[in-house]
């Protein structure tokens, strides 16, 4: 096998907005319970932005977090990537506003708009950055202020997601082109246009000039997601040329807990390597990935040289998988 350089995971950072909600918070105001949110979703609480906080503000508190796990600071960031649906503004970038935040350089900086799928398809086109040679330092994060896109009258939507964000810098390494290399070693990235009214935000700048709201069938989400992903996981080891069953964590987007054990058993991965942490943040889109990947590092179940399996569906639709060795 030849040298090639792979784009390297080095330090992975989370950050959960202080505000908790949690599941009888929301029955006060809406026709919900404690007991059908936990029984349906599995979710127990979610955080929640405080009012003055945008979007930027969580990035660039997992960005500096993860920084400081890969021994890097912000002088060193030469491509800043941005996966969201919450931007602070229409333009520019959220990427652009973390930059300044974080004083990083003059460098490349820009948003990826996947919604739940964002940090996937993120991470690919950093890849693209750093495995050629056109990054040396890139930050890749998945932020999101989703209660700000709640209707919350609607009791099939607005006890589901969460405020948050996760980053991770990825950098240049030469590998022995095989499997046990570090770095991103597979990807299958999909969109399916036409599903557009399962699952979308029914406002924006050149329709209806508002924010809007989410809107989602969720029994119809939920059907999508178990089979399509399941497909994504297993093109993306085969592009990695491993198997499903060598990979020691799967870290799906943390949308709801039948979802995450329903795609588990179709792809045969055993329950005790699924990492979940839909209980204490819901579903916070672009942002669960990266967090449950913090959080499986920071309690001690992760560890450097393990294979990673990632997954996520969201609007568009879009999904993803990635297979990646720490
Ligand atoms: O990250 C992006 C992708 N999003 C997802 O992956 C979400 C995917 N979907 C889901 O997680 C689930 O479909 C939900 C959690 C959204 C809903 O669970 P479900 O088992 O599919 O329920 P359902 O939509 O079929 O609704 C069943 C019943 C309905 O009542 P009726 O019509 O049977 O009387 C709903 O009105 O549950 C009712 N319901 C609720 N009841 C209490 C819906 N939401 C609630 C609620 N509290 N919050």
């Amino acid at each position: 096998m030849s040298r090639v350089v792979r784009s390297v995971v080095t330090g992975v950072g989370g950050y959960l907005p202080e505000g908790v909600v949690t599941n009888d918070d929301l029955a006060k105001t809406v026709d919900t319970s404690d007991e059908w949110i936990r029984e349906r979703t599995g979710i127990r609480q979610r955080r929640k932005a405080a009012d003055d906080q945008p979007v930027s503000d969580l990035a660039v508190e997992a960005a500096r977090r993860a920084l400081a796990a890969a021994g890097r600071t912000a002088a060193d960031v030469d491509l800043i990537v941005v996966a969201t649906t919450t931007p602070d503004l229409t333009f520019p970038a959220t990427a652009t506003i973390v930059q300044r935040k974080l004083g990083a350089p003059i460098g490349i900086a820009f948003d990826v708009q996947a919604v739940c799928s964002g940090f996937v398809y993120a991470l690919s086109t950093a890849d693209g950055f750093v495995a050629r040679g056109r990054s040396k330092c890139a930050l890749v994060i998945g932020a999101e202020c989703m209660t700000r896109l709640m209707d919350w009258t609607d009791r099939g939507t607005c006890v589901l997601f969460g405020d948050g964000a996760g980053a991770v810098v990825v950098e240049p390494v030469e590998g022995e082109g095989t499997t046990e290399d570090r770095g991103l070693l597979g990807f299958a990235l999909r969109a399916d246009g036409t599903k557009q009214d399962l699952l979308y935000v029914d406002g924006g700048v050149s329709t209806t000039r508002t924010t809007g709201y989410l809107r989602m069938q969720g029994n119809q989400v939920f059907r999508h997601a178990v089979v399509n992903i399941s497909e994504a996981v297993t093109a993306a080891a085969a592009d990695a040329g491993l198997e499903v069953s060598s990979v020691d964590w799967f870290i799906p987007h943390q949308a709801n807990q039948r979802i995450l054990e329903g795609v588990a058993k179709r792809l045969g991965i055993d329950e005790h390597k699924v990492i979940s942490t839909v209980a204490e943040h819901a579903n916070t889109s672009a942002a669960s990935i990266p967090l449950a990947l913090d959080q499986g590092i920071a309690d001690g179940r992760i560890k450097p040289g393990q294979l990673l399996l990632l997954e996520a569906m969201g609007g568009g639709l879009t999904w993803g998988a990635c297979v990646l060795r720490l």
